[in-house]
């Protein structure tokens, strides 16, 4: 018999630390629970992509640990690690790598016969793509095509989407869709949101707020 916990996150990072050229942030934690979406806002180069990776199965941290759906991420064996990657994690970058010869359709389908999920059409219709869907990616406009590229995500069905800079090509009314989308998405779905961004607008549509500064999430 399958046991149901109650409240555990969804993801659990605790005591993270890392260091390039510099120290970037040390005794660093986090919790992010179903239905919950957090932002996080930092001046350039203080480590929020990184934290973001390491966060998302990318990145081993220096030191810490990251839980995700229960699971100790960086002890598991790289090909679980890679199925919990492929399975359990979306994320979603500023520019996206669609195959530019495929409709939107087919790309889209690639990913989810991987991840062994079936296409959701409302999907599309939340994203406002459900009329291009047969069009070759070549032919739709780079907000189009970063709408697709996170269709491709959202149709994996992923427990937590990280998103970084999610919006920063795309004109004020399309990012805030694709922000609704995103937080319509988690609700529906039991997922969980964690979203670097620049833009406050942006950021005011997570529940939580962060700010990375002098090595530490601060909330504000
Ligand atoms: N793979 C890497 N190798 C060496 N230095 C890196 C690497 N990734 C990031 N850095 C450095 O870490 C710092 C933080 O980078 P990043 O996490 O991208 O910051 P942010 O996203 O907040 O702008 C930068 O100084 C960057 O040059
Ligand atoms: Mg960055």
């Amino acid at each position: 018999m399958k046991v149901v916990v109650g409240n555990r996150p969804l993801l659990e990072a605790s005591a993270l630390e890392k260091s390039f050229d510099y120290q970037l942030f040390k005794d660093l934690s986090l919790s992010l629970y179903s239905k919950q979406s957090v932002a996080v806002m930092g001046r350039s180069g203080t480590g929020k992509s990184t934290l973001l990776h390491i966060l998302s199965t990318l990145l081993k941290p220096d030191s810490g640990k990251v839980f995700l759906n229960g699971e100790d991420i960086y002890s598991l064996k790289e090909e679980k690690l890679e199925s919990v990657r492929r399975r359990e994690v979306g994320i979603i970058f500023q520019s996206h790598y669609l195959f530019k010869g495929l409709s939107a359709y087919e790309n889209i389908e690639t990913a989810t016969l991987l991840a062994g999920t079936k296409i959701d059409r409302s999907i599309f219709e939340m994203l406002e793509i459900d009329h291009v869907i047969d069009n070759k990616v070549s032919d739709l406009s780079g907000g189009q095509q970063q709408r697709v590229s996170i269709a491709r995500v959202l149709s994996k069905k992923p427990k937590i989407i990280f998103a970084d800079e999610p919006t920063g090509n795309l004109d004020k009314e399309t990012a805030n869709m694709v922000m609704d989308a995103l937080n319509s998405y988690i609700i529906s779905n039991n997922a969980a949101l964690f979203l670097v961004t620049h833009d406050q607008t942006i950021a005011n549509k997570a529940q939580k707020l962060y700010q990375l500064e002098n090595k530490r999430l601060n909330i504000r």
